[in-house]
Order: structure tokens, then C-alpha cells, then sequence
């Protein structure tokens, strides 16, 4: 059988790991890449090998060679993008957030329907293997009834991991291209995702969202408007979950003058999950902060380290593109569906909100929510 085609949209940051499963695939290739900017777009098909160069998304589209597109571009555009690829009959990856909205969401799951392709959104931190590894013990009741999950981020300084173009900045720095805050709607979706995965669906959420603005990091833009940088904390998101007697916890900071020990953001989580047999903690994903096994559990009287997982934050893309592909080859829903990527967004939406209202929100109230009318 031929490999699967796939054109990866949007050359910047991220890319460099979405494209690592591509590698080595036995089931797909990098075919074709497109970005806005020509020389990004050569350079990267350069050093990845792919075949064909595009600048223009509609070439992209005409092209019948080309089965998959992999959206890597900024969130106001995932739903247009995603609906024209649809519509030209291609399956589509979009990187979380799924869209700004709830009917972003709708319109990008109904097109995939109509069209019959599969959407896939990309949320690679389910695919840590170390969280691959908490969830398996957890499904077969290693610490027990799940009670409580606690996910720490700590964001600072970056001097040893990735250079970061402002370019790449900016647009998140803007409701309008962003949808929300970077470190709870942006990377925050990652969390949401995890806390969804370990804990089930959430019920009712409680949030603190800080804002703290970046001392001398300003933005000009080509028009001279100028973007004052910021970082959406302290923050402190509470939630209760729809099973069972438990809840969870999301604490983010930004220490400006802390330096992340890290090879790519300037980040790092670390999760303890408690249940009532035990406690798993997990350390690490994006940065490497603490110097400790990435899984420890917690039970008995005693600990035991887990020391030889996979746990380079870039095996989570490789395993999530990786799923993609088997998806369509095999015909299953990927890991997420359009539908799940819908449920985690609109948990981080209902967070926002109860951050604005000063109280709590049911999740599933988001679904009859339109920005400005209510
Ligand atoms: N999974 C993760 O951990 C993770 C991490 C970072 C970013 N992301 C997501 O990846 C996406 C891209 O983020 P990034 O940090 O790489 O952004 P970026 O700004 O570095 O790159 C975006 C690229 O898209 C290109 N682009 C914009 N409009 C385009 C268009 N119409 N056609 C073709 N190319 C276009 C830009 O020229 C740019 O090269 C976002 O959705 C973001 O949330 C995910």
C-alpha cells in the first residue's frame, strides 16, 4: 500500500516536533509543507524532506496527492482551515485549542462529518508516556478510587531550551488571533486535557485568572501598533468532577526571574494524582525541573520509582501523530476526536468565565453560552 500524503500548514515553532512521527513511517510521508513566508517553507521541506513547497492554502487543497493536512497556523484560523480542507475531501489534524468557540467547534465537527474524513485534534500531552503509563495503573485500580488530581505548571525563564521568535508571541497576545491567555487557554488546553483524561468530565469549575504584564516587553506591529506581552498569572483553576466523589486542581506561575531547566519552552508540570489505596506523581513534560523519576508511586508504606519510560516531552508528539495516521489507516476515531476537543475546550471556556463572574460554573452551561449575549 502507498503511504499517506500529508502537508503540514504553518512552518513555525511547533513544527519541528509535529513532523518528528512523520519520520521513519513506515504508513506515512511529508509530501508536501506550506507557510505563509516562502523561505520558512523551503528551508523546512529542506531539512524534512518533504517534496512540494506551497505558500497558498488553496493550491494546498487542489492538490489530489495530498490526503492529510496538519494545521500548525494560529488558533482564528483552525476552523476555516479545517473546513476547507474538509470540504476538499482531506483529513485534518488541527493543534489544540481545537477553535476560539464552541461553534467553531460545531461548524469543524460538522464538516468532517459531511465530508466523511476524520478530524483529529492534536493534544500530544495525552500521549506522554509517562501519563500513558499513571492512566494504565490507574484504569487497573493500582491507587485505588480516584479522589483528587493536582497539576502544578511553572512557567519562568528560558536560557537552556528553545529560542522563541516574538513573531511567534505576539498573535497569542491578542484575543483576536489567541481566543484567551496564553498559559490558560493556550497551553492551559493541554492541562484541561489532562485533567479530563485522568479524571473524567469535569461538573462544576471555580478560577482565579491573574494577569501580569512582561516589564519592557513590547511588540511593534507592521502597522506601528504596538502589543504590550503579558503572562495570564498566578492563576488557580478548581473543578469537581461528574463521577464519583472527586475534584481537581490547576495552579500555574510565572516566575520572571526563575530560569526553567528545559530543552524547548521555558515550562514544566508535574501532577500528583491521589487515589484511596495511593498517589502517583508525575514530574516533568515540557521542562525538566526536578531531577527524580518521571513516575513515582506511592502505596503501601513505600515508593517505587519508575526509571526507564520514554519521557522526552518530544516522544508526545511522535505518539500522537503517529495515532493519526493509524487512524486513517485502520479507520478508527483518532486520539482526540472533534468531539472530545469540544469537551476540552469548553472546560477551559467555563473556567474563564467563572473567572470573570467571581463564582462558580457548570461546564456543561458553556454549552448554551455566546460571548456578549449572556
Ligand atoms: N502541542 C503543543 O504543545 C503546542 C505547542 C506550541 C504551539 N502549538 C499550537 O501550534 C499552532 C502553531 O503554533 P506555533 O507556536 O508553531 O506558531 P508560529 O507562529 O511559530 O507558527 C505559525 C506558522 O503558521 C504560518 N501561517 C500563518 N497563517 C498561515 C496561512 N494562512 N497559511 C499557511 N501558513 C500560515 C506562519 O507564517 C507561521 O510560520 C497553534 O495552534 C498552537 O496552539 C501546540
Amino acid at each position: 500500500m502507498s503511504k499517506i500524503k500529508v502537508c503540514l500548514v504553518g512552518c513555525g515553532r511547533i513544527a519541528t516536533l509535529n513532523v518528528l512521527g512523520y519520520k521513519d513511517n513506515p504508513d506515512a510521508e511529508l509530501y508536501a509543507v506550506c507557510d505563509l513566508n516562502r523561505e520558512r517553507a523551503q528551508a523546512f521541506a529542506a531539512e524534512h524532506g518533504a517534496t512540494k513547497v506551497y505558500c497558498d492554502y488553496a493550491e494546498v487543497l487542489q492538490d489530489p496527492e495530498i490526503q492529510v493536512v496538519d494545521l500548525l497556523v494560529p488558533h482564528h484560523l483552525h476552523c476555516k482551515m479545517t473546513v476547507q480542507a474538509c470540504e476538499a475531501g482531506k483529513h485534518v489534524s488541527v493543534q489544540k485549542p481545537m477553535a476560539m468557540s464552541l461553534e467553531e467547534c460545531d461548524i469543524m465537527i460538522g464538516a468532517a462529518k459531511k465530508a466523511g474524513v476524520k478530524l483529529k485534534v492534536y493534544e500530544n500531552f495525552i500521549f506522554y508516556p509517562p501519563y500513558v503509563k499513571a492512566k494504565a495503573m490507574i484504569d487497573q485500580g493500582v491507587i485505588g478510587d480516584l479522589q483528587s488530581i493536582r497539576i502544578k505548571m511553572n512557567a519562568g525563564v528560558n536560557k537552556s531550551g528553545w529560542k522563541v521568535s516574538p513573531d511567534t508571541w505576539a498573535w497569542r497576545m491578542e484575543e483576536s488571533t489567541s481566543g484567551g491567555g496564553e498559559l490558560v487557554f493556550d497551553d492551559g488546553n493541554h492541562k484541561f486535557s489532562i485533567a479530563r483524561y485522568f479524571m473524567g468530565e469535569p461538573d462544576s469549575v471555580f478560577a482565579f485568572i491573574g494577569r501580569t504584564d512582561m516589564e519592557g516587553v513590547v511588540y511593534e506591529k507592521k502597522d506601528g501598533t504596538k502589543i504590550q506581552f503579558y503572562q495570564d498569572a498566578p492563576s488557580v483553576i478548581t473543578w469537581t468532577c461528574k463521577d464519583g466523589n472527586r475534584c481537581g486542581v490547576f495552579d500555574i506561575s510565572w516566575s520572571k526571574d526563575m530560569e526553567i531547566h528545559t530543552d524547548y519552552y521555558a515550562c514544566d508540570e508535574r501532577v500528583e494524582i491521589t487515589g484511596s489505596k495511593g498517589v502517583i506523581w508525575i514530574t516533568r513534560c515540557t521542562g525538566k525541573m526536578l531531577q527524580v523519576p518521571t513516575l513515582i508511586l506511592y502505596k503501601d508504606g513505600s515508593t517505587t520509582e519508575y526509571n526507564n519510560l520514554r519521557d522526552d516531552w518530544a516522544d508526545s508528539f511522535i505518539d500522537s501523530t503517529r495515532d493519526f495516521i493509524e487512524a486513517i489507516k485502520n479507520d478508527r476515531d483518532p486520539v482526540l476526536t472533534g468531539e472530545d476537543g469540544r469537551e476540552v475546550l469548553k472546560f477551559s471556556l467555563a473556567a474563564i468565565r467563572a473567572a470573570e463572574l467571581k463564582r462558580p460554573v457548570e461546564v456543561d452551561s458553556m454549552d448554551d453560552y455566546k460571548k456578549g449575549a449572556n
